[in-house]
């Protein structure tokens, strides 16, 4: 069903890697859950609803969201956290592995959620539009696009050059520069003394540049917040940059 393209990209194997779990195995369910209760109280979405959770990782929104009684599928381009998402498939709760560039359902949906940074991959922010174009083309006329990308001016702010987390045994070193507008983090550790090195690049995109990018992508931002709890966004003090949009 995805066109895919060849190239190396480095999201397509970091992210289906058994380290990449046990580096972010700590996320906060909780918190993804009051973020979803107070995202769905503020669009007003009825029961029944269908959601698409783009990139959707091993489904922690999307189970949420099926448990609150939306029509859910997750798409993630990870088979591993797909493979672990299946196992709580219900009748209205779907997982698909997929390419947020190119995936195609056939179907519309009310709410179309991209969550927790799960944008700016790519090499070509051509790509970006590509991502838009087609949620564009599986959102229903009134329906919504949440994006929820992390607040950039903080990230650069608070950049750790340099931090050591051990895991599950694993000791992961750590570094991060900004380098070409993209926040490259390097993670290197040893698994029985072979070294693995794994890089995460996510483009640097401020809230002027994602409303610029929604507002040519036909998108028309109804409101923008600066955390789950859905406060105003600060430059300087916000961690997210969490928008609302529909289709112009
Ligand atoms: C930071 S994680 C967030 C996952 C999930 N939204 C969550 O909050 O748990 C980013 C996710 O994006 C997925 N991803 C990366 N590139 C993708 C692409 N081109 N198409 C679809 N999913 C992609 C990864 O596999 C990963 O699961």
């Amino acid at each position: 069903m995805d066109k895919t393209n060849n190239k190396n990209e480095w999201f397509k194997t970091w992210f289906d890697s058994p380290y990449y779990s046990i580096l972010y195995k700590n996320r906060s369910d909780e918190e993804a859950a009051l973020f979803l209760d107070n995202l769905t109280t503020k669009l007003d979405l009825p029961d029944r609803a269908r959601v698409l959770d783009l990139a959707c990782g091993k489904g922690r929104h999307s189970i949420y969201l099926n448990k609150k009684h939306f029509r859910v599928v997750g798409i993630d381009l990870s088979n591993n956290s797909i493979a672990h998402a299946k196992k709580y498939e219900t009748e209205t709760l779907h997982f698909e592995t997929g390419d947020m560039r190119y995936f195609n359902l056939s179907l519309k949906f009310d709410a179309i959620f991209n969550l927790f940074t799960s944008f700016g991959y790519f090499e070509s922010l051509d790509d970006n539009l590509k991502v838009l174009s087609n949620i564009k083309g599986h959102l229903l006329k009134d329906g919504f696009f949440v994006m929820d990308y992390f607040n950039a001016y903080k990230v650069e702010e608070a950049l750790i050059p340099h931090e050591v987390k051990e895991l599950d045994g694993y000791k992961f070193d750590i570094s991060k520069e900004i380098s070409n507008g993209q926040i490259i983090k390097t993670i290197a550790f040893d698994v029985e003394g072979q070294p693995f090195s794994f890089q995460e690049k996510v483009q640097l995109l401020y809230d002027e540049a994602i409303n610029e990018m929604l507002a040519s992508s036909g998108f028309e931002i109804l409101h923008t917040f600066g955390n789950y709890q859905l406060d105003s966004f600060n430059t300087k003090s916000s961690d997210r940059y969490i928008v609302i949009a529909k289709l112009k």
